[in-house]
């Protein structure tokens, strides 16, 4: 009896703490920013264009040196390199996350992933702790990508090999054209 109270006490501090922590960010309407806040949203989708327009560039090139089943190393080690750069080079976190994961490294952070289980292809705001702003942006898949994140049947060759051999728990196959992929996630810290 007195075991299960602690245990019931201890699991209610927890929840409280968390639901502190979360509460901390809330989303907002883009209508309602102040200047300051706006010039973040300005920062957070410029990082996010470069992100993606860096990834694209280098995947296409690298499909173009080897093929689509080569260029899966290539998504495995440099995807996470080039999110590191744009952070950098932006002065932001960012990175790319999914309902449905290829790489559990890209779990959504702990403010945008009520968002992300929502599934609504929509763009998000949320103010977070310190005047940190959190960025949501949908990614929508196209026709390059269903070669590797299509159905299992039309994956190009040697692809389903190599998901298998690197991603065992790969979740991150069967999207169609215009199905919602994933999202961009930045969070761009206060003045
Ligand atoms: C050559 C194969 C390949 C192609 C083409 C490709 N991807 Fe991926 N994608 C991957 C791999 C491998 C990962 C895991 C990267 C990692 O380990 O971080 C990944 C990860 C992702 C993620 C991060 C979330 C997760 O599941 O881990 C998103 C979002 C994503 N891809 C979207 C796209 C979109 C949109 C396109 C088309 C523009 C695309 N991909 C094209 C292989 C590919």
């Amino acid at each position: 009896m007195r075991w299960t109270s602690v245990v019931a006490t201890a699991l209610l501090l927890t929840t409280s703490a968390c639901d502190r922590k979360n509460s901390q960010w809330q989303p907002v309407d883009t209508e309602s920013l102040e200047v300051n806040e706006r010039q973040r949203l300005d920062t957070a989708q410029a990082a996010q264009k470069d992100l993606g327009k860096t990834l694209k560039g280098e995947l296409t090139a690298a499909v173009k040196e080897t093929s689509f089943a080569g260029a899966v190393d290539f998504c495995h080690s440099r995807a996470p390199e080039i999110a590191n750069e744009v952070a950098e080079k932006h002065g932001v976190n960012l990175g790319r996350t999914s309902h449905r994961l290829r790489n559990a490294n890209n779990t959504p952070p702990a403010w945008a992933s009520d968002a992300v289980e929502r599934k609504e292809p929509k763009e998000y705001v949320f103010r977070g702790p310190d005047e940190t702003l959190g960025y949501l942006k949908p990614i929508k898949l196209g026709g390059l990508c269903t070669n590797c994140h299509g159905p299992k049947d039309q994956l190009a060759p040697g692809v389903a090999e190599q998901l298998e051999e690197k991603y065992p728990n790969d979740e991150a196959t069967g999207f169609a054209v215009g199905d919602l992929r994933g999202w961009f996630w930045v969070e761009v810290p206060g003045a």
